[in-house]
Order: C-alpha cells, then sequence, then structure tokens
C-alpha cells in the first residue's frame, strides 16, 4: 500500500471506518493537481458524464448532463440534527441526531460498491486565512472532485497545512447508486426517489452527511452545507456571521473605494450585480465574492468580510452580455457546465443568452432540439461552475486572509409592487428588521407557485442551520458592539418593481450601479435622503440619473410609498415573525410596532 499523504490520526480514522461502511473498489486521496483533474474529466468522458467541448472555442470545458431527477437542492430533504427540536426554529426539517445517524448508516453501508471513494481535502476561505475551515468531503462522485476543485481551494497544500492534529469537519457524501459486480454504471448515477435523498447537518459534532444526489448544492458540500449551514452555527457560537451574501467594490470616477455585502434569495441575480458593469462613466465594480461571505468585526471596529469559495457556481439560463458581460467572459475555459444545450459545434448555448439558437443541439436531457420543439433547451437550474480568478473584474483584494472592510449591507427581493427602488434602514436594529422582514416573489423556475411572496429573512431562508430568531438576536448584538459605530449602513433595494401594465419600471443591471452610487454617498455623508415611515429615502434628484431616460412618473412611483400597501406588508411581516414564537427578539417586535405606529 502506498503512504499516506497526512499524518493526521482523526482524519486517517474517520476515512478508515468511512471506507468499512460504504465498501468502495478503491480509495483515492486527491492531490488537486492538474494531472489527477485531467484523468478524471477523461474518465468522465469514457463514461459519458461529461463531453468535452470543442478545445479551440472553450479550452478545458465540459459539459455534464444530470438525471432528470436531480436538478436542484432539494429543501425538503435538507435536516437540520441538533440535540433539539426547537432549537432548529420554524424554518428547518429538524430529525433526532442519533435516528437519522442510524437511517444514514443503512443507506452509507455498501453505498459505493463498485466504485472508488475519493478523498477531497478543500478549505473555505485562503488558507493562511485565520478564520478559514478545512473540510474534508469523501465522495463517490469524480464530478463532485472536479467541481469542488473550481469551488474551493483543494488538495495536498490543505493535507499540508492541516498537518497531524489539525481539525476538519467531515463531510460524507454519496450518489446513492451502488455497483452490482459486473453493473455497468450509468453516466449521471444518483438516487431518483426523492424521498430517499437526505442532506443532513450534525452541527454540535459538527458533520454533514449527503445521500442520493450529485447535484451543487446537495453535493459540493463546502458551498450552502459547510459555509452556510454549518458555519452560521459556528459563527453563532464564534461570534461571526456566515451569511449568503455578495461582496464587491464599488469605485468612483475620483477612486473612493467602498465595499458592499449585499443578501438576496435565490435567483434574484446575485452573481449579475456581483461583477457588474456600471453604466455611470467612470464608476467601476470590482467582485470579491457572489455568494457567500464571512464576516468579523476587525480591531477597528470596521466589519471585515471573505469570500471562503474560489470559483461561481451561477445560473446560465438568462446569463448574457447584456445581464451580466463579465460573468461570461469567466466562461471562456476551464468551466463546467450543466443541464445546458450542447451545440453540434461542440459549444454550449441557453435561454436568453443573448446569442441566437444553434438550429439544433442536445437538450440538457440529451435528446434532440431545435429551437422551435416547443421545449426550454437549458433546464432552468442549469448552471456553470466556473474559477473566479478567470473573473476579468475579480477585486485584487479578493483572496486577502483578513478580507475587505463593509460600508455597506443591502438586502433585497423580487418585489412587484409596495417596497421602493432602495431604502435605508434608520439604524442598525431597523437594519436587522429590514433584513428579516426580506422576502422574494416566486419565479416560475422555482417548485413554488410564480408570484407567491416567500418571506427569506436574510436570504438564509435554506441555510441558516439554527432557529432564526436566535439567528436574529446574533444580528441584533453586532449592535451593542463597543465600536457599533463603525458597522455597516443598512438599505433594502428592488430592481423588480412593476407597473400596474406589468412593465419592469427599472432598467436593472448596470443601471443598478446608480442606487449603488447613492448608497456610497450616503456612507461618506454626502448623499441626501428624506424621512419616510419604512426609512430613509434618495431626497429629490440625489439619484443620479444623468443619461437614462426614465419618465419622472415612473420614478416616482419607483420611490413611492404606498401607506395602505405598507399596512398590509406590516401585518404579513407580524404574521410571519409569529412564526418564530418566544425566540422572536423584542428589538424585531419593538420596530414592527414602531414601523405600524409610523405608518398609521
Ligand atoms: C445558489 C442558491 O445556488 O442560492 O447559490 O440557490
Ligand atoms: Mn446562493
Amino acid at each position: 500500500m502506498s503512504a499516506l499523504p497526512t499524518a493526521n490520526r482523526k482524519l486517517i480514522e474517520w476515512v478508515e471506518q468511512a471506507a468499512k461502511l460504504c465498501k468502495p473498489d478503491r480509495v483515492h486521496w486527491c492531490d488537486g493537481s492538474e494531472a489527477e483533474n485531467a484523468a478524471l474529466c477523461e474518465l468522465m468522458v469514457k463514461g459519458g458524464t461529461f463531453t468535452k467541448l470543442d478545445e479551440a472555442k472553450r479550452p478545458n470545458c465540459y459539459v455534464a448532463r444530470s438525471h432528470p431527477s436531480d436538478v436542484a437542492r432539494v429543501e425538503d430533504r435538507t435536516f437540520i440534527c441538533c440535540e433539539r427540536e426547537e432549537d432548529a426554529g420554524p424554518t428547518n426539517h429538524w430529525a433526532d441526531p442519533v435516528e437519522m445517524k442510524k437511517t444514514l448508516e443503512g443507506l452509507f453501508d455498501g453505498c459505493m460498491a463498485g466504485r472508488t471513494l475519493y478523498v477531497i481535502p478543500f478549505s473555505m476561505g485562503p488558507l493562511e486565512s485565520p478564520i478559514r475551515k478545512i473540510g474534508i468531503e469523501i465522495t463517490d462522485s469524480a464530478y463532485v472532485v472536479v467541481n469542488m476543485r473550481i469551488m474551493t481551494r483543494m488538495g495536498q497544500a490543505v493535507l499540508d497545512n492541516l498537518g497531524p492534529d489539525g481539525d476538519f469537519i467531515p463531510c460524507l457524501h454519496s450518489v446513492g447508486a451502488p455497483l452490482k459486480p459486473g453493473q455497468q454504471d450509468v453516466p449521471w448515477p444518483c438516487e431518483p426517489d426523492p424521498a430517499k435523498k437526505y442532506i443532513v447537518h450534525f452541527p454540535s459534532e459538527p458533520s454533514i452527511w449527503s445521500y442520493g444526489s450529485g447535484y451543487g448544492g446537495n453535493a459540493l458540500l463546502g458551498k450552502k452545507c459547510l459555509a452556510l449551514r454549518i458555519a452560521s452555527c459556528v459563527a453563532k457560537r464564534e461570534g461571526w456571521l456566515a451569511e449568503h451574501m455578495l461582496i464587491l467594490r464599488l469605485t468612483s470616477p475620483e477612486g473612493e473605494k467602498h465595499y458592499v455585502a449585499a443578501a438576496f434569495p435565490s435567483a434574484c441575480g446575485k452573481t449579475n450585480l456581483a461583477m457588474m458593469k456600471p453604466s455611470l462613466p467612470g464608476w467601476q465594480v470590482h467582485c470579491v465574492g457572489d455568494d457567500i461571505a464571512w464576516m468579523r468585526v476587525g480591531d477597528d471596529g470596521r466589519l471585515y468580510a471573505m469570500n471562503p469559495e474560489t470559483g461561481f457556481f451561477g445560473v446560465a439560463p438568462g446569463t448574457s452580455e447584456q445581464s451580466n458581460p463579465n460573468a461570461l467572459a469567466c466562461l471562456d475555459k476551464n468551466c463546467v457546465f450543466t443541464n445546458v444545450v450542447l451545440t453540434p459545434d461542440g459549444d454550449i448555448w441557453w435561454e436568453d443568452m443573448g446569442v441566437p439558437p444553434p438550429a439544433k443541439g442536445l437538450d440538457w436531457k440529451g435528446e434532440e432540439w431545435t429551437p422551435d420543439c416547443g421545449r426550454k433547451g437549458a433546464h432552468p437550474n442549469a448552471r456553470f461552475t466556473a474559477p473566479a480568478a478567470q473573473c476579468p473584474v475579480i477585486d485584487p483584494e479578493w483572496q486577502n486572509p483578513a478580507g475587505v472592510p463593509i460600508s455597506a449591507f443591502l438586502f433585497g427581493g423580487r418585489r412587484a409592487a409596495t417596497v421602493p427602488l432602495v431604502a435605508e434602514a434608520f439604524d442598525w436594529q431597523h437594519g436587522v428588521f429590514m433584513g428579516a422582514s426580506a422576502g422574494s416573489e416566486t419565479t416560475a423556475a422555482a417548485l413554488h407557485q410564480a408570484g407567491v411572496l416567500r418571506r427569506d429573512p436574510f436570504a438564509m431562508l435554506p441555510f441558516c442551520g439554527y432557529h432564526i430568531g436566535d439567528y436574529l438576536a446574533h444580528w441584533l448584538q453586532f449592535g451593542k458592539h463597543p465600536k457599533a459605530d463603525k458597522l455597516p449602513k443598512v438599505f433594502f433595494v428592488n430592481w423588480f418593481r412593476k407597473a400596474e401594465d406589468g412593465r419592469w419600471l427599472w432598467p436593472g443591471f448596470g443601471e443598478n450601479s446608480r442606487v449603488l452610487k447613492w448608497v456610497c454617498e450616503r456612507v461618506s455623508g454626502k448623499g441626501k435622503a428624506v424621512e419616510s415611515p419604512i426609512g430613509l429615502l434618495p431626497a429629490p434628484d440625489a439619484l443620479d440619473l444623468s443619461g437614462l431616460d426614465l419618465p419622472a412618473e415612473d420614478m416616482a412611483e419607483l420611490l413611492k410609498v404606498d401607506r395602505e400597501e405598507w399596512k398590509k406588508e406590516a401585518a404579513d411581516a407580524e404574521e410571519y415573525f409569529h412564526k418564530f414564537g418566544a425566540k422572536l427578539p423584542p428589538a424585531i417586535e419593538q420596530e414592527l410596532q414602531a414601523l405600524k405606529k409610523r405608518l398609521a
């Protein structure tokens, strides 16, 4: 037997135990090298999981097609197994940790038969950062290995950094498709029965067990499972924040720089905003991250944010030269595309890519597809996995182990009515209330009925690993920090307001830079605001609308606060908050009553 690449006893023992349970044919410790990656890609091409794209068009890029039952995160099958049910709260599915372990051990017993067990050492955050967390994912999916290599710092350097005694978070994953002797494998093995998929978190250990799915957040365990659900629990214990937020830098023509972190529910254009091309001349946006921010108070009292990931796992449909030119530029090489259209000339296409569709191609199910066949070519949740370093506007500080200082937080969602384009919170407590009441109208692409308002506090609804009331209390206590005056200002934004005839009132995308400009002016004390019952709104003429052909009535509508609509909004939020029971922080109740009073 060849020597193991680590002397870490705890790790060696855990891998031995996992191998004993899962019974793979072989064990492979990933070193993260180019050669290893190339060999795995070739293996997947041979097995039909990957199709290599034309090397001249998109070097080192591959298309994968998932099983039709395995196309998105499975929130219904996601569990938080803390000891007491009341600690998981109303937004999580809880299961008894002892019972759940028994169920999982039954499922994992022999689940890797005929397969390779890959050991993936990965770090969330730069290795030299004091707040990085090392995870070890055990998986039987080569697709997971290749994607984790893009999304995280992965390989031998992580084992070296871990050393003989370092601690790590064990993440056990299987696609749940053992092979009988001689059984032919399929391109995308998984457990097709949704009721047999399990995405399970044990926050007190902490550890993660994921069974039955090979897709995205269900399988790339560093992302939603570790960096949000488990990290949010650890952050609560250790006094920091693990958030579903993008991080960007805005630079004015005079060179003034501000970092902004923003939380939006899934499908609200986070990746687009994170690397947007500002329409305002002379303004620049740089991207630090598009999905997750880990934040701590620095010695100077400011909040410092770090992106724990190294890649973008973005939704492909809708990504175009208009919506996100910088994302398109990331996709030139070294990417994995999942569930998109494969064109006959070895390239990719998806709906709303902003380029004409190919005359024919293979759709996300691998079936012959033509633009007029009546079916979508790409799955609405088709994804690209792209290295962050390839982003043309990646911020030079994006790997700074200390993070970057945040000047402002934005919360947002898709709201056709009621919520104005932008409003600033009166203070930290009001800002936490704004984040807590955030919500978004569901899109047709989601599983839910389209157009229904789903409250999504801090965009953490599917990602907070403990009681959401305790989570709000955690946010509130930052306001009591001795240097709380240095905390970011808080804003609510809504790019999605519609006119009565259904038209979008705001052009969005690069034009959102106008709102970002006002946000930064407010931070530096230059921006003018007027008070309204729901927060501070831009004073007339405070938003830079130069060069934008926007009728004055539309602008008025965008900044309108209709008291009657807002009374309904407050009543709806109140009903939602009642679900938090005794754990609703008194400060949130106070803010709610204060809002109702201001609206009366
Ligand atoms: C994501 C999500 O994939 O939030 O980032 O769903
Ligand atoms: Mn996300």
